[in-house]
């Protein structure tokens, strides 16, 4: 089931079935690395980025490399972007040379604006509304700590951003329950949970927006957490920290809360000591370098079964 040349905007465009072969496909390219050596032999992959990153740039990159293709790092600012080219040129003009696009992005207008355009599959890389990539080697990383997806609990606490949006519509996809607990002005999108409790439905998720992070955290089998400030919203820390502390901050205690073999993810970037405190994140329920280890093979799969 190739994904062919479709675009990977926000997670919701893939069926569930389409996730779990993502999964799978990962799973067996990492018990087998060398069997898909050249998989993607002569492939080039277009990054560009408005934001930094460190782990979405290295395992692109890496995967690339690891299926015999070619990576390109471009910052937008680089660009012709930067000084105004319209998206619709740069999209069609990089499909002349490359075969998929991966972008971190701003704005989601823009990267919808550059997929409407662009011949060849656009990967969201990031923008302020979802993280598509980050939410397939979640899936993957709860499924190899786990032993499978469907009728788990996970609880996301905090802001409910571009993190937050990707894991209701990816969990709901593959049969998870998910509680969210953020304060109020900081709910998830309407369109996530909409799509959420909408794919919920075929897949019997249970989806809930609260205030109280001890009622989302009940029985939970993942406590998830972002940082309260994300890329583009710092303008707004004072306002955000006074909003989530001390109430949304994932510490012992609340980790206590969850059931007892409960595990605590992140996508990492981590502030520590705001959105986290320093014995979670290091502590023996923390998987968030796995986490950080699966987005390679996430997306050398998600690239694979595009490209292949
Ligand atoms: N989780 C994540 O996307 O990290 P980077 O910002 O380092 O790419
Ligand atoms: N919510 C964070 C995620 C970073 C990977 C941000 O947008 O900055």
């Amino acid at each position: 089931m190739p994904l062919g040349s479709r675009h990977l905007l926000t997670l919701q465009e893939l069926t569930r079935d389409e996730v779990l072969k993502v999964i799978d496909t990962a799973i067996d390219m990492k018990r087998n690395p060398g069997h898909y050596a050249n998989a993607l032999k002569g492939k080039v992959l277009a990054m560009i980025f408005q934001k930094p990153s460190t782990r979405t740039r290295v395992s692109f990159e890496v995967a690339m490399r690891q299926l015999g293709g070619y990576a390109l790092y471009l910052r937008w600012d680089d660009l012709q972007l930067g000084r105004g080219e319209a998206l619709k040129d740069t999209a069609r003009v990089l499909a002349r040379y490359v075969d998929v696009v991966m972008a971190r992005v701003l704005r989601q207008d823009d990267l919808d604006e550059y997929a409407r355009w662009s011949p060849i599959p656009v990967i969201n890389g990031l923008s302020d509304k979802w993280h598509p990539c980050q939410i397939l080697g979640d899936l993957l990383t709860v499924k190899e700590v786990k032993g499978g997806l469907e009728g788990l609990k996970l609880a996301y606490v905090g802001d409910g951003n571009n993190v937050c949006n990707t894991l209701l519509v990816g969990c709901s996809k593959v049969g998870m329950n998910v509680s969210v607990a953020c304060p109020e002005g900081y709910e998830p999108l309407p369109e996530a949970v909409e799509w959420a409790r909408r794919n919920a439905e075929e897949t019997g998720s249970k989806i809930e927006v609260l205030r109280s992070p001890e009622e989302a955290v009940r029985d939970a089998d993942i406590i998830y957490t972002d940082v309260f400030v994300s890329m583009g919203f710092e303008a707004e820390r004072a306002k955000r920290l006074k909003a989530f502390l001390p109430r949304y901050q994932v510490n012992s205690r609340l980790m206590g809360m969850a059931k007892k073999d409960a595990v605590f993810m992140h996508c990492l970037p981590a502030r520590r000591g705001e959105e986290v405190t320093d014995d979670v994140l290091d502590g023996p329920q923390s998987i968030v370098l796995d986490q950080a280890e699966n987005r390679l093979h996430s997306q050398k799969a998600l690239l694979y079964l595009m490209l292949g």
